[in-house]
């Protein structure tokens, strides 16, 4: 597979987006990949308010096997390749991520927003406050309860139909970007699947990376077909 370096100026500014492609080869599954389904449920049914509402049991069954499974896997050299270029363009550096794993953070990024919140993070329903969870909740008894208020707690987790987190401080980066570069997400889940469209309004380059072209491919000014530890560790 053939693509050119990446050449970064020093006035150039880097915004990366990255989806579950990036911690595919560390071992995670992703959503729609493989029949995107979870013990037979599509993710529509453990990933809402809905199905929070209507079993809290399985939606925390779900995401302890989540916690289970990122903790049993390291970072891959696509996580630690943009933790190096990050080194490199510090404040001239901005991750976005979709993903709730902390792969990101073990592979040394430091400056890291999870639009879609994190994994090892709960919230109280009433109190709202997120705080630092690695626990399993894996029965009905051990539904986790709020030490403040007694109501329960639930991941802290972006749901579809939810708003992803602090939208406003990703956008300000996307707005003084010169270079947006997208590894390893499908292009189907917005508001994350638009900021190609935004990046291209402003005329700056927009880089797909990943082994099949996006749902929206075509707003890319350039698509590298291959694996996320295939061609970021040789970008930059
Ligand atoms: N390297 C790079 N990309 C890969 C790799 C790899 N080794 N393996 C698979 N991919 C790509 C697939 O081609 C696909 O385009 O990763 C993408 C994964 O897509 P999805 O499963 O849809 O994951 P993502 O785009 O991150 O999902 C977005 O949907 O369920 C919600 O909130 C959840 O954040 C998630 C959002």
């Amino acid at each position: 597979m053939k693509h050119s370096m990446m050449k970064l100026a020093s006035s150039d500014r880097l915004f990366v987006l990255t989806g579950a492609g990036i911690s595919a080869e560390s071992g995670l599954a992703t959503f729609r990949g493989s029949g995107g389904l979870w013990n037979g449920h599509r993710v529509e049914e453990v990933a809402t308010l809905e199905a929070w509402d209507a079993d809290p049991e399985l939606v925390w069954r779900f995401y302890s096997m989540r916690r289970r499974d990122a903790l049993a896997v390291e970072p891959n050299a696509a996580h630690i390749a943009l933790a190096r270029i990050e080194e490199k363009l510090g404040d001239r550096f901005y991750l976005c991520t979709q993903n709730v794993d902390d792969l990101h953070e073990r592979g040394g990024s430091r400056r890291v927003h999870h639009m879609h919140g994190s994994l090892f993070q709960s919230r109280c329903v009433r109190c709202d406050k997120p705080f630092a969870d690695q626990s399993f909740y894996e029965t009905a008894a051990a539904l986790p309860m709020c030490n403040n208020c007694g109501a329960p707690v639930r991941p802290h987790i972006v749901w579809f139909g939810e708003i992803p987190l602090d939208l406003d401080s990703i956008y300000a980066p996307l707005d003084r970007a010169t270079v947006l570069l997208v590894v390893g997400t499908s292009g189907s889940v917005y508001p994350a699947a638009g900021f190609v469209h935004i990046a291209r309004q402003r005329g700056i380059r927009t880089v797909y990376i990943g082994p099949e072209e996006p749902a929206n491919a075509e707003a890319f000014s350039e698509v590298i077909l291959g694996t996320a530890t295939e061609v970021l560790p040789t970008l930059f």
